[in-house]
């Protein structure tokens, strides 16, 4: 026998029990989306790897370790987009959707990084991202995470989400912190884990996220970002917090959030779960005020986020907040007895869905005895078997039979089917 082959490791086959669940999720956000006024923008998985290369920044974990890069037949550096900010400012900007003109705009799709997998990580996953353009205010940035906090309320996951914040300040605020920190952990290179050592000279600010234990507790000796930043800064965070308490949203500042991405500035924030061990954050984004003018455009004031969907999924799923009519996917099961049926029966299928818009119905194809059928119905989840024998086909009728109740067999006009499927999907 051929060998079969496998999916790549770290990108999963979704399988129809898993789309449902997939689809619920999805008319969740667009529902909080629409209702809050973002518009859909679709964009090219594959753009060109020196866009993220000056967008997510250099010395990144993403650029330096993770991307998925290749030469194309001509010759051109191609990537598979790791996130979606940077893809969504070159289009907006490609498009001209920023000359002075506010935008709201979400994206979803599949994103690519080559990190090592495990629970909540994998290197094709999905991300529901939004992007707002031309507010350089705080309010946009309150709007966002209200808008994220009314989808968790929405799913059911807002007690089992914690909201970190925090402000990285301006490239100058940061560059002098940097040196600060930098002369601090200069002091103590020998207590600093190996990854630490390297990213002082190449990214301090990434120390501050470290995972090592003897890192963190140096760390509390540190410099703290907040004690450098300049007053406009601090404005917009004491303004991003008034209007969240106003709004009613817990949060706790973290001053050692710092995201690892280049391009933020002013507001970063993350939302973090406990159900899901050790990759927790299931939505993260901040303020970039920069990126636009260092893509090519016009500068033009950011910010946006970006959820991981198949996290906030397993958390559906480990809390048990999937609604179980998610898994219905059939009202009705049309079992055909004979051969000679199949015409009357795909014809008076295709009525009914056409006089029950809502009707979900599936026609036995293929044959098959009465019991196997049968079966099918109830493996298809249907609460109704239709029934087409030759006796129906004779007198253009239907037999109709609940699965949930004990109640004998029923002969009906299409009419009489019509009108009782419809009262039943009421
Ligand atoms: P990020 O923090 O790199 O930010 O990713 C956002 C979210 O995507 C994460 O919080 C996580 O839920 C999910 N995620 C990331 N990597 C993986 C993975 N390997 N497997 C599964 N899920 C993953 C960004 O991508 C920014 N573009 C967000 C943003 C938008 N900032 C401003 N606008």
């Amino acid at each position: 026998m051929a060998k079969q082959l496998q999916a790549i490791r770290g990108m999963n086959d979704l399988l129809p029990e898993q789309t449902v669940v997939w689809q619920y999720f999805e008319r969740k956000v667009r529902k909080v989306l629409a209702s809050t006024g973002y518009s859909e923008i679709r964009m090219p998985v594959l753009e060109p790897t020196e866009l993220f290369k000056r967008s997510i920044g250099e010395v990144t974990d993403i650029v330096e370790k993770e991307m998925y890069s290749f030469d194309d037949r001509n010759g051109d550096s191609l990537t598979l987009r790791p996130e979606g900010t940077a893809g969504c400012v070159r289009a907006a900007q490609q498009h001209s959707l920023l000359q002075n003109q506010t935008q709201r705009l979400w994206y979803y799709g599949p994103m690519f990084r080559h990190e090592r997998p495990q629970k909540g990580r994998y290197r094709q996953f999905y991300q529901i991202g939004v992007e707002t353009f031309g507010m350089e205010g705080p309010d946009i940035d309150a709007e966002l995470i209200m808008l994220s906090a009314r989808l968790w309320r929405e799913l059911g996951i807002l007690d089992h989400v914690r909201l970190e914040l925090n402000s990285l300040g301006t490239a100058a605020d940061r560059k002098r912190y940097r040196e600060a920190l930098v002369t601090y952990l200069r002091g103590h290179v020998d207590a600093l884990d190996e990854d630490s050592r390297r990213r002082l000279e190449s990214n301090p600010l990434r120390i501050l996220d470290s995972k090592s234990e003897t890192t963190q507790q140096l760390l509390k000796g540190a410099p703290v970002l907040s004690d450098y930043l300049d007053e406009e800064s601090r404005q917009h965070f004491v303004g991003l917090r008034a209007m969240l308490d106003e709004a009613g949203i817990a949060y706790v500042v973290n001053p050692r959030l710092v995201r690892g991405l280049d391009y933020y500035g002013k507001t970063v924030f993350e939302w973090v779960t406990e159900e899901l061990g050790a990759q927790g954050t299931v939505c993260a984004g901040g303020r970039y005020d920069g990126l636009v003018e260092q893509l090519g455009g016009k500068p033009a004031p950011a910010v946006g986020f970006a959820m991981g969907v198949e996290r906030l999924i397993l958390m559906l799923e480990t809390l048990g907040l999937v609604p179980a009519e998610v898994h219905n996917q059939v009202d009705a099961y049309l079992l055909v007895l004979g051969a000679d049926c199949s015409s009357y029966a795909l014809s008076l299928a295709e009525k009914l869905r056409l006089a029950v818009p809502s009707l979900r119905l599936v026609v036995n194809c293929g044959g098959g005895s009465f019991k196997s059928q049968m079966k099918k119905v109830v493996r298809s989840g249907a609460p109704v078997a239709l029934i087409v024998g030759e006796n129906e086909v004779k007198t253009r009728t239907v037999g109709l039979k609940y699965q949930d109740r004990d109640e004998p067999q029923q002969t009906l006009s299409l009419e009489q089917t019509q009108n009782l499927l419809n009262q039943q999907l009421a």
